[in-house]
């Protein structure tokens, strides 16, 4: 079988209920840090409010120590296969491939975990290249836990190259493996 149709949307109150049910499962958009309860909290008492302040580009981001850093600009998208499946987002700066030390890489995603090993992540991020390239990015730059098998293949299978292992990455402080992909 192969890999069931999926499209890249702008988080909508359509999905809302698949999303809040994949909060409820406690699956956490963050990779880093656990936010499905907070995030769960915030669509239940005003899915509106939830949903601008998702796409907002203004304010801060809470680092993993706690700390505050200016938020980039960013695209986040849903992923959508007719009920929520997944997210991915984009984050950059406009008129360089150059990200400041506390943001590891352009791209970011997760799937729901009874949605893994359909192809999902891999085409999510084929789909995310030619917005990359439309904010001005000609490579972006991704990286994954060295452990991370499935986000490896994930990267390779876009055409991602190497550029190196960080022994000790700040929000994890474990190795995390750094490669280019040319959008
Ligand atoms: C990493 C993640 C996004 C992969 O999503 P996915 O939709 O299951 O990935 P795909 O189905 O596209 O699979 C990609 C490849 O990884 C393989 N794979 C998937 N899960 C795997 C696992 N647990 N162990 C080893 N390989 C795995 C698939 O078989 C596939 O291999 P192939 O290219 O040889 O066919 C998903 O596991 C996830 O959301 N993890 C938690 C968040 C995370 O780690 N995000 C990445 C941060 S950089």
């Amino acid at each position: 079988m192969g890999t069931p149709e999926i499209s890249l949307v702008v988080p909508h109150k359509g999905l809302i209920g698949s999303y809040a049910a994949a909060l409820r499962e406690g699956w956490s958009p963050n990779t880093f840090r656990d936010v499905s309860a907070d995030e769960l909290e915030a669509v239940e008492d005003d899915p509106d409010e939830f949903l601008r302040d998702l796409i907002a580009w203004e304010g801060t981001v809470e680092l993993a120590d706690g700390s505050p850093a200016p938020r980039l600009p960013f695209r986040i998208f849903w992923i959508d296969d007719g009920e929520f499946s997944g997210v991915i987002g984009l984050r950059f700066q406009h008129g360089t491939e150059e990200l400041p030390d506390y943001v590891p890489g352009h791209i970011g995603y997760s799937i729901v975990p009874w949605k893994r090993r359909r192809g999902y992540a891999t085409r999510a991020l084929s789909l995310i290249l030619p917005v990359a390239r439309a904010e001005g990015l000609a490579r972006v730059r991704v990286s994954c836990d060295a452990e991370n098998e499935a986000s490896k293949k994930v990267i390779l299978s876009n055409g991602g190259k190497l550029i190196g292992m960080t022994p000790h990455d700040q929000e994890t402080g474990r190795p995390t493996l750094s490669y280019w992909i040319e959008t």
